[in-house]
């Protein structure tokens, strides 16, 4: 698109979490500096949560009550599947309102929207755009090898995949082999969350009904090249526009010039771990977190902690309140040994940092992570190595080209 398109309304919709959040608002943003006009839609409770509402000229939001506006119980609402089940129909219900009535209200304030772009988990958007005559797009959050493996299981063998042999898997076009521990975990028998297939199914039909068929993506060609060009995926053109991250922190300004934090939604911030950063020497701190949605087991976090603690390296470990009351009752403290890592002069932990800024600062030298992708992403942009300690969903995935694409290119 090229600049000044005063005329360009985008509206934009993601599923409420982060990590679909936060590529997002990077897209609108680029949107903005281009001269479109960009309206965020979100969830009133995550609109309360951003840190500072990014300012930026053209960037505005809506909101809509997904019927938990105090906020999750846990900071976010995937506990099981019944109950992400009964929250995502919730969220259609209300979410599809919502959508309806800004276009159509935009259409009749003659300041229509031009398009609409989404994310995962919302084919409805997408009903609800073609219904309304509105050019949609979308935005896929995720690797354009998930992409990739998505397709072609669901084009070779339907959905539901529970028999996936334990050896290498070869994905046409793909240059290295995968196992099925390397598949997004929604393929494996103990998937426990069974909207998942069916969704991601959804999108991918939805986009083969239209004519052309086009899909913008949070990935980099040197990092995807064979995913995003020798993969068959139909007709689908797959675009990619990534990295989708801070664009002060891919310039390699210094971060307390901007305003990249603006845009990350904080769980209890505090604010002195820049200080102690400082305070280390170059490249000497591991960096420990495990994104917005994961939660360990009370076994890895003790192994991770004893490990951390024999390392003797220092250590800023993001350990997010993921309990409610009655479970801390009922389980107790996830560390046996906290005190002794509090009481540690080499270790710091919080409960949330801005992590590009953490990704970002000389101290950093190595990053344990989930293999989130939006957290792969940033790692690769400040050269940060990770070693990966992947959990769910895509990361599985993420974790072996983190091994066997970063490592060449
Ligand atoms: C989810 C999925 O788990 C992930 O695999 C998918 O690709 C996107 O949606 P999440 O698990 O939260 O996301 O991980 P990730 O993709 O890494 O996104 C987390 C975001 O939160 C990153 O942008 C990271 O910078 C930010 N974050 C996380 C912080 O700013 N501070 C923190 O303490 C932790």
């Amino acid at each position: 698109m090229a600049a000044n398109h005063p005329n360009h309304r985008f509206l934009i919709i993601t599923y409420p979490i982060q990590g679909h959040i936060n590529p997002a608002l990077q897209f609108a943003k680029r949107l903005t500096t281009l001269g479109a006009r960009v309206t965020f839609v979100t969830t009133i409770y995550l609109h309360s949560r951003l840190v500072d509402k990014p300012t930026t000229p053209g960037l505005s939001f809506a909101t809509f009550s997904d019927g938990y506006d105090d906020g999750y119980e846990d900071g976010h609402i995937i506990k099981n599947d019944t109950n992400i089940l009964s929250y995502v129909s919730e969220l259609t219900r209300r979410g599809s309102t919502f959508l309806k009535n800004i276009i159509l209200s935009a259409k009749e304030e003659n300041h229509p929207f031009t398009c609409l772009t989404y994310t995962i988990i919302l084919p409805w958007a997408a009903t609800i755009a073609r219904e309304l005559h509105l050019p949609s797009v979308l935005l896929w959050i995720q690797a354009a090898t998930v992409f990739d493996i998505y397709y072609y299981y669901f084009h070779e063998h339907g959905d539901c995949i529970t028999n996936i042999s334990e050896n290498a898997i070869e994905l046409p076009g793909l240059p290295f082999s995968l196992k099925s521990c390397d598949l997004p975990s929604f393929f494996l028998a103990s998937n426990p969350y069974t909207f998942a297939l069916p969704s991601v199914k959804e999108h991918i039909q939805i986009l083969e009904e239209e004519t052309s068929p086009r899909i913008l993506l949070n990935t980099v060609e040197e990092f995807e090249y064979e995913a995003l060009r020798d993969v068959d995926v139909g007709k689908i053109k797959m675009i990619p526009i990534g990295p989708l991250i801070p664009s002060a922190f891919l310039d390699g300004k210094d971060p307390s010039d901007t305003s990249f934090g603006g845009d990350v939604i904080s769980v209890d911030s505090e604010d002195n771990y820049l200080k102690w950063l400082d305070s280390k020497d170059e490249m000497s701190v591991v960096y420990v977190s495990f994104g917005t949605l994961a939660v360990l087991s009370k076994r890895q976090m003790e192994e991770i902690a004893r490990a951390l603690l024999d390392s003797r390296f220092s250590f800023l470990w993001v350990i997010r309140n993921t309990k409610s009351h009655q479970q801390k009752e009922e389980d107790g403290d996830e560390l046996s040994c906290r005190e002794e890592l509090e009481r540690n002069v080499n270790g710091k932990i919080v409960k949330w940092c801005c992590q590009v800024e953490v990704l970002s600062h000389s101290s950093i030298g190595c990053f344990v992570t989930h293999c989130g992708w939006n957290s792969t992403l940033e790692s690769l942009g400040s050269g940060v190595p990770m070693v990966g300690f992947p959990q769910w969903t895509d990361q599985t995935t993420n974790a072996k080209l983190i091994e066997d694409v970063d490592s060449e290119s």
